[in-house]
């Protein structure tokens, strides 16, 4: 044959592998307000730039129809692209071929690219959109499974991962993506649950919908397992892009840096006011971020969970930092087992790749009760201590108000390896709050006094003129200055400056044994 010939024939291929599982299912796709596997590429990556892998893949399954049945790369597009110029591998699945289902020669295809990936030093983003193992081709799909959860385990703490969950997510297609680093969700078509409700419905008699049971909203706000709930798949494809903006390519690399016309020295007279004169008020800490970060631009990650903590990227004088904020707003910003455990897996991804911390800090402690402590928050809330302890990136902390009890020690401080440690003139540094500390102290005086609330309101204004400041700390070093609120960004653009160079690093061995 010609080669004008072979090369009409390898077009129409191309063309074939291009059409899915068939203009009908394709339809049903887009009715879900779906888009197909081609078309999120085409959002997600730069114009262009997507280089497609393994286009003529097939199954080599026997049995069940199958072999009648053959979709030229069986049920996921793999290869690799540019967001913002920067080089990532990507996997998207097909769910209108077998219904995105995981067969051998498909899992080969995502173990080609993650293979790639980590030889090259590049992230991997998985469109994920599949009914998990395929059923017919039994254990060698589970096995394919199996290679695929083996890669995303080597490849943690090595290049990023990032998944998006587009569809109705089973079994063995949500544990790949819940050993990756986020999770992007979709409002109203995405589904993440290692059996679905009529399983449920079989073996609990529970009678859950779809979309309670791992719907996005569920999994962003309940279980945590989704790090973004997306009001629509564009929005989610277009936010993945937003994450390159401060994250690296693989943990040898600094994060990109992002040029800013926002002053190094900006002062921000609006600082001074954001802290409330009464110590039990609330405020909103995200206030304080976004006065202080270049643009106010503050990309947040799990948002809709454990809402008391705030975790997120954003770039101070131009690099990428990763913060850690108590949010007095909720719960009075309060350590509680989701907190702890949402802080904890932040800070040990911001570490591995090489992104410097900034903890602001205002928290009352650790939250007290029978749920928590038999929840385990001394298990979880090791976590966060261990992450922090364990941390070798420039860390800086700001305390605004409170850092009370353990918390103190908790947020970065310096005694596990905080660099620089700030306070605000308001901060509070004690072991407890003037209330509980009194009532421990002096219990029996304040029963035989005459007025009795009158005397334990005198001790404890007493107790907050002695410690609820934070010049205990700095005599000690632990702070090392009280700053002006609104000089917070110049102070935090010199600390990173300073801080530009670190090394630092923790004894060999294996790995450490965080409490899980
Ligand atoms: C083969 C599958 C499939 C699968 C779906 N299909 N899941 N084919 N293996 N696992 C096919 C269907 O036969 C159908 O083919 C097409 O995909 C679309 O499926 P529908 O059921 O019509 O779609 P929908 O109503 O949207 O329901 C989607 C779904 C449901 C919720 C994902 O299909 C489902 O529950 N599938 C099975 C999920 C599951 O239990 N998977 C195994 C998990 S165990 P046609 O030809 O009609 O288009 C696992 C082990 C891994 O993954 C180990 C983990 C540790």
């Amino acid at each position: 044959m010609p080669i004008r010939q072979k090369l009409e024939h390898l077009e129409e291929l191309r063309r074939q592998a291009e059409q899915g599982g068939g203009e009908h299912r394709v339809q049903t796709q887009h009715e879900r307000g779906k888009l197909t596997a081609r078309e999120r590429l085409d959002v997600l990556l730069d114009e262009g730039s997507f280089v497609e892998m393994d286009r003529f893949v097939v199954h080599r399954a026997t049995g069940f129809g199958l072999e009648e049945e053959h979709y030229l790369g069986d049920g996921v597009v793999t290869g690799y692209g540019s967001i913002a110029g920067r080089l990532v591998y990507v996997f998207s699945q097909d769910f209108t071929i077998f219904g995105g289902s995981l067969s051998e020669a498909h899992a080969e295809k995502i173990v080609k690219i993650m293979d790639l990936a980590l030889k090259n030093g590049a992230p991997v983003v998985g469109l994920n959109d599949s009914g998990g193992a395929r059923i017919q081709e039994g254990v060698v799909s589970l096995g394919g499974y199996a290679d695929i959860f083996l890669r995303n385990t080597l490849a943690s703490g090595v290049i990023p991962q990032i998944s998006a969950i587009l569809g109705p997510c089973a079994g063995g297609a949500v544990y790949s993506p819940a050993i990756t680093d986020f999770i992007y969700m979709v409002a109203g078509t995405s589904y993440m649950f290692v059996t679905g409700p009529n399983v449920v419905k079989t073996v609990t008699h529970e009678e859950v919908t779809m979309e309670e049971l791992g719907g996005a909203a569920t999994h962003a706000s309940k279980s945590g397992i989704a790090h973004f709930s997306c009001r629509t798949e564009v929005d989610c494809l277009q936010r993945i892009r937003g994450i390159f903006d401060y994250i690296p390519q693989n943990n040898r690399e600094d994060p990109p840096q992002r040029p800013t016309d926002d002053p190094y020295d900006r002062a921000d007279e609006e600082l001074l006011d954001v802290v409330p004169d009464t110590a039990n008020k609330p405020y909103d800490m995200h206030e304080v971020i976004r006065r202080v970060v270049d643009e106010g631009d503050f990309y947040e990650v799990h948002a809709d969970f454990a809402a008391n903590i705030i975790c997120g990227f954003a770039h101070v004088g131009g690099h990428s930092v990763g913060i850690v904020a108590n949010q007095p707003a909720v719960l009075a910003g309060v350590l509680d087992i989701d907190a702890s455990v949402k802080g904890a897996r932040f800070v040990r991804f911001c570490d591995a790749f090489n992104i410097p911390l900034l903890t602001f800090e205002d928290v009352p402690g650790f939250l007290p009760g029978v749920a928590q402590e038999h929840g385990g928050i001394i298990r979880h809330g090791a976590k966060l201590l261990y992450a922090f302890c364990e941390a070798t990136v420039p860390k800086v902390t700001v305390i605004t108000r409170k850092a009370y009890g353990g918390a103190y020690d908790v947020m970065s401080s310096k005694h596990i390896r905080g660099d620089i440690n700030y306070a605000w003139p308001t901060a509070e540094i004690a072991v407890m709050g003037p209330k509980g500390a009194v009532e421990i102290l002096y219990r029996r005086e304040i029963a035989a006094a005459e007025d009795p609330e009158a005397r334990a309101a005198e001790l404890q204004a007493d107790y907050a003129e002695r410690f609820a400041n934070p010049f205990a700390a700095a005599a000690r070093g632990y702070i090392d200055d009280v700053i002006d609120p609104r000089e917070t960004r110049r102070r935090l653009v010199s600390a990173f400056d300073m801080l530009r160079n670190k090394r630092d690093s923790n004894p060999p061995k294996k790995h450490g044994n965080i409490p899980l």
